[in-house]
Order: C-alpha cells, then structure tokens, then sequence
C-alpha cells in the first residue's frame, strides 16, 4: 500500500518535470532560451591544435566489457596512452562510442548496459565506449541542450587522439548516440569530418528541430548517418524526437509518433513487475517511445533472423494503405545495425510496423481490392477479417477497418503479421456486421458486393500474388455474413525477377 503510493507519487514528480520542461516551457515566453544553442563562454575553437588540448575535457569514456557491461571499470584518458592499454583496448578491430542523453536521476539508464551487451554479444572482440557526461546532462533541459556543443568537442577529441595513438581506420569508428547523445555525435563527426558511421536514437527535438547542421546530427557529420525516429509527436517545437530527416536514411517505425505497447497502461504493468526495483525506471512511461529506438537498435543486433525492413513513402497515410512496400532502387532498406549504407535523395523517409516487444519484426502486405456491386453502395468504417494461409503458417482472423467501401472502386491496404507465412496460397475475407444497424439489413436487403480479384503484395518476399474464387467468377461478400473464400491464381511474373533480386540484396549483402 505505502510503496504504492510512493510509486505514482514519484511517477508524477517525474512527468511533472518532464512535462514542465517539453510541453509548458513554449507558452512561458522563454522560447529564445528554449532555441538559443549558443552557449556563453564557448566560442567554437579558432586555434589549429584545439583538438590537441585535453586540459578542459570533462567527459569520460570507459572502456565496458561484455562481463561488466553494466559499471564503469576502466577510463581511457586522452593524452595518457597507458590508459589504452590498461583497459586492453583491442586496436585491431572496431570501436563503437555509445552516447547517453539528458537525464533526469544523474545515472546511467537501464538501456546502457542492454545496448553494450548487445553490441558485445553481436562483435566480441569490439571495444564498446561509453561517453559519461552525467553531470551535464543532468541540468535544466535547455542547458543540457546548449553542453552538447561542448560534449561533442570532447568526444571529438577523445576520437582523434585514440585514432592517432594507434593509427585506427577511421572505418572502424562508429558513434551511437541517444536523444541529445545524437547531437553530441552530429558535433563531434562535424569537427573530425572523418567518421564513418553515425547512429542516431531518435535524436532530440526541443532546441534542435529548427537549428543549423552545425548544432544538430546531419548527414555532414559522417560517411553515413542513420537515424531512427520513435518519439515525434505534437507541434515540431514540442516533440520529444526530432521531426524532420536529419541522416542519409531516416526510419520512422510506427510512423515515428508513438510506438506499440507504451501506452500508460502497459507501461505501468511493466513497472509494476519489476517492483522496488521498477521505482528507478519511472521515467519509462514519458520515455518508452522515445526509448523504443535504442531497442529497436538492439533486436537489429541480436536478432539477425527476424531482421526488420522498412520502405521509402511521401507519407505515413500512403504507407498505411500499404502503397510504398516496394523495394526497387533502395526503396527499402534493413532497419538497424545491418543497414545497407546507401545515401538516399536526403529528406526522404522509411518507415514500417512493428510488434509491441522484441523481436519487433513483422511482415507487410498490400492487399488491393475491387468491389462490384449492381446497386450504388456507399459505407465508411466498416469492420472487416482477412485470414491468410502460407506454404509456412496462417493468421487468421486479422481484424481490420476499412475506411471507405464504395461500389465498383478499388481499394489498398495495409495488412501486417508477426509470423513468417511463407507463400500465400489461400484468403479469406469476412464483412462483419457494424455496431449500427443499417436500415438495409433491418429491411432484409443485405449489403452484398462481389470481388473478381484480389491482390497481395509482400514487402519482405517483394512477390505479388493474384487470388480469385476457386469456383465461378466471383467471390460474394455480404455484410454479417460467411467468409468469402480467395485462392492462389497466379504470380505476377514480373514480380519474380524482383523477388531474387531482393533476395540477392538482403542475403548477399551482409556487412
Ligand atoms: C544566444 O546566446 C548567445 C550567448 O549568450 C547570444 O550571444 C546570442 O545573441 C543568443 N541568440 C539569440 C537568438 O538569442
Ligand atoms: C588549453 O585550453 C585551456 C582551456 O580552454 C586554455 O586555458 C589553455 O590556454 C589551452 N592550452 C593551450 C596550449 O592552448
Ligand atoms: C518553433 O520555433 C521556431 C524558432 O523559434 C519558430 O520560428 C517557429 O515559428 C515555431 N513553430 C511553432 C509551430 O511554434
Ligand atoms: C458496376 O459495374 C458493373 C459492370 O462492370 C455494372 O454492371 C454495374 O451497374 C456497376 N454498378 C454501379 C453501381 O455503377
């Protein structure tokens, strides 16, 4: 009961702050200090040799391992090159810098160790660095906000001279930064202008949605850039993650919004489970979106059989009527780590679904559609069943809502599953019966329509396949009624040139 009570207790002192500080602070007129990324005192550095003095770094970098993934045992020192050794940094193999965010406890996070084991779990020998500026990042936000310019010279100098001590490819050099850690990495590969790989978790919004490539992660900073985006709700001033495209692939799982599985509800039930121990991850329920791209991150690592793939749209309501699951010129591309490194036309955006836990993976489907009916017929938001049957598996009963069902128009859309079905061979599509009842059904005059075809495109097998009635010409589909049942008539020929090539790119190419 009293630890109950303490639980919400803190939860809100902790949306408070948080709130407070992303929601409130636009409409107290104190927008220009919300903007402002200059910091007094800091002039950027003018002189040849800035990146050679280490007499004002402030930020750490330990040298985690897989065994102690989780504490800070050994920092390596720039300018004391025993200390490379002392934590037995490995100089022949790659070295991942991992970067935290603001904070509102002044500790590491319960995702830092996870995405270090990962990272370990993933290459063993790597050296996995983690960047402590706790002290900084624990300030009012917009403060924390302005230390990045300073953070990110640190860490640029920690770069270049471990770079120059061992003479390391600057190939093997990968950033990962969360939230503002994404600008700390953006300003850091701006100043060393020689890092190949940034990650970017949903990079944070306030301050830096309307800032200049200088301040932010953009794709100058490195060879490639790779962001994801989970958290961009509200007005672009007041959204958590950064709206706009800032890499040279930008993914927008769920649409980039609000991710599956961190309602309050939810949320609260896994802190709940965790009890006593669940009290120092409070601050999940504000951030589990916003977090959601550090474990997204981590299924790319550990989970190489379920890899997600995400596709090329103008929009996220395009998408959702499942019009962009082409992959044809890099319109689609592996979500994560294994990320193929291609520069897109910069401001585009991928996107796909997720499950709500890991592995995060499903699979997507266009389903396109021609409704005939001999009588004009018009219905909106009408409730629907599909079920699939694949040469792997089935799913059926799917529930989905239908927009618009107009007759003699065709309609697309956009259909997931979370198990593998291999080659669809059988659908079934039920009409169900809506809460209202219409004055048709009540007269006895069903809604009927008639389906000649039915298209299904697979994102992650790039196939298209045509179903059609298994006796007659078409398949009839009347409200409240029985499933109408499609079956596999052919495979768009075209569509299995594609297919291999897919193939070729997702399996042959793995870095
Ligand atoms: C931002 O802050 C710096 C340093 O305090 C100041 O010189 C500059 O004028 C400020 N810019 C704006 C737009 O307020
Ligand atoms: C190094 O930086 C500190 C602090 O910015 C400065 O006081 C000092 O003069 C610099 N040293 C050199 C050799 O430039
Ligand atoms: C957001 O902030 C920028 C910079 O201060 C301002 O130009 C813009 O009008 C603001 N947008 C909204 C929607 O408030
Ligand atoms: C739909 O098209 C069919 C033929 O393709 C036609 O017979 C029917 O009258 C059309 N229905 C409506 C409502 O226009």
């Amino acid at each position: 009961m009293g630890i109950k009570n303490i639980f919400f207790f803190t939860l809100w002192i902790i949306l408070g702050k948080f709130c407070a500080t992303f929601a409130s602070e636009p409409d107290t007129g104190t927008d220009a200090e919300f903007v402002n990324t200059s910091l007094p005192g800091t002039p950027l550095p003018t002189t040849a040799d800035w990146i050679n003095n280490f007499t004002d770094i402030v930020s750490k970098f330990s040298l985690r391992t897989a065994e102690i993934p989780d504490d800070d045992m050994c920092y390596i020192v720039p300018g004391r090159p025993e200390t490379i050794s002392e934590c037995h940094f490995n100089p022949d193999t790659q070295t991942f810098v991992v970067i935290h965010g603001w904070t509102v406890t002044g500790m590491f996070e319960s995702w830092v160790p996870k995405l270090v084991s990962a990272l370990y779990e993933r290459e063993p020998s790597a050296n996995v660095i983690v960047v402590d500026w706790l002290t900084r990042a624990n300030q009012h936000y917009p403060m924390s906000a302005a230390f990045t310019k300073l953070v990110g010279r640190d860490v640029a100098k920690f770069v270049s001279w471990i770079q120059n001590e061992l003479n390391l490819p600057w190939e093997r050099i990968h950033l990962l930064g969360y939230s503002l850690g994404a600008h700390v990495a953006g300003i850091a590969g701006d100043l060393t202008h020689k890092i190949s790989r940034i990650t970017g978790l949903d990079p944070a919004g306030p301050t830096f949605e309307h800032a200049d490539n200088q301040n932010t992660l953009s794709p100058d900073d490195a060879k490639f850039v790779d962001v994801l985006h989970t958290n961009t709700r509200g007005s672009p001033n007041r959204s958590i993650g950064i709206q706009r495209p800032v890499g040279h692939v930008d993914i927008y799982p769920n649409g980039g919004t609000f991710q599956p599985g961190c309602d309050i509800q939810n949320t609260l039930l896994g802190i709940a489970a965790e009890g006593i121990k669940g009290l120092h991850n409070m601050d999940q329920l504000v951030k589990c979106s916003h977090e959601r791209s550090i474990h997204l991150f981590i299924d790319s690592l550990i989970n190489t059989e379920q890899q997600s793939v995400a596709y090329r749209c103008n929009s996220k309501e395009a998408f959702n009527k499942g019009l962009c699951l082409s992959c044809r010129k890099n319109r689609c591309n592996k979500l994560g780590y294994n990320v193929n490194q291609v520069r897109t036309t910069r401001g585009t955006k991928l996107y796909l679904k997720t499950r709500e836990m890991m592995p995060y993976k499903v699979f997507h489907y266009q389903v396109k559609v021609h409704f005939f009916s001999e009588t004009q017929q018009s219905f909106t938001e009408q409730p629907m069943k599909i079920s699939l049957y694949g040469t792997h598996g089935e799913k059926e009963d799917i529930p989905f809502v239908l927009p618009e069902l107009n007759s003699n128009t065709t309609v697309s859309f956009l259909l997931t599953t979370d198990v593998d079905l291999g080659d669809l061979m059988i659908v079934k599509l039920r009409w169900e019966k809506d809460a209202i009842i219409s004055w048709s059904d009540w007269w006895g005059s069903s809604s009927r329509v008639h389906i000649r075809k039915l298209r299904i495109k697979s994102g992650e097998s790039q196939s298209k396949v045509i179903f059609g009635a298994k006796d007659g010409e078409y398949v009839h589909l009347v409200r409240g009624g029985e499933d109408g049942v499609f079956v596999k008539l052919k495979e768009d020929p075209m569509s299995r040139k594609e297919k291999l090539m897919h193939k070729l790119k997702t399996q042959g190419s793995l870095f």
